[in-house]
């Protein structure tokens, strides 16, 4: 696996150290919100951040998954959407943080937040590890940012290429001949 990687654009202590700031920051604001919080990862990509993150946090909650799968039958029209979002928890009148690996397009985001918003939350909020600025759509509000990182594609603490390189300690570039 290792030789498949460029260059480590984060190693695994900086995310760590950061992952415990965000921590701090996220404990603050939810402080006062008593026990009503739900922790929603979109799944895959935000396993490892999620499982890292919620260790640090001193907070009563539950975890509610979130994931996009390919849309059953065979609607295949161009205007109807191919995929469909599955949330496994109740999350009405909760407080609400979405956890998400990297915000890219914002296209993931964008139909998860509209998803859960029309579950009636009691607030709705957004943590991504990553963010390539160049990109971030203004109508994607994101609460807590780890990186603001180069649009680069990386790998690795959840990321994929094609289902790999999530177990990857680092976050890392994938040599650009692999991603042919
Ligand atoms: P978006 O919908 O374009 O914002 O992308 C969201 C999803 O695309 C993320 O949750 C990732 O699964 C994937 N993604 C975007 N950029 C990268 C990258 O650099 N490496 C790996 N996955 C990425
Ligand atoms: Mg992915």
């Amino acid at each position: 696996m290792d030789k498949d990687i460029a260059r480590i654009l984060l190693p695994h202590d900086r995310i760590s150290a950061r992952v415990r700031q965000l921590a701090r920051q996220i404990a603050r604001v939810y402080a006062d919100s008593g026990p009503a919080l739900t922790l929603v990862p979109i799944l895959s990509g935000a396993i490892i951040f999620l499982a890292d993150l919620i260790r640090e946090l001193p907070l009563k909650m539950k975890i509610a998954l979130v994931q996009m799968s390919a849309y059953p039958g065979r609607s295949q029209t161009a205007r109807s959407p191919r995929t469909v979002i599955r949330l496994s928890g109740r999350v009405r009148g909760r407080h609400v943080l979405i956890v998400d690996d990297i915000l890219d397009s914002g296209n993931t985001l964008r139909r998860v937040q509209a998803m859960l918003r029309a579950r009636r939350p009691a607030s709705l909020r957004t943590v991504v590890l990553l963010r390539k600025p160049t990109k971030a759509p203004p109508d994607v509000p994101v609460d807590f940012v780890g990186f603001d990182i180069d649009d680069v594609f990386v790998v690795g603490y959840g990321l994929d290429f094609d289902d790999h390189y999530r177990n990857f300690p680092h976050i890392g570039v994938l040599r650009a001949e692999l991603m042919k």
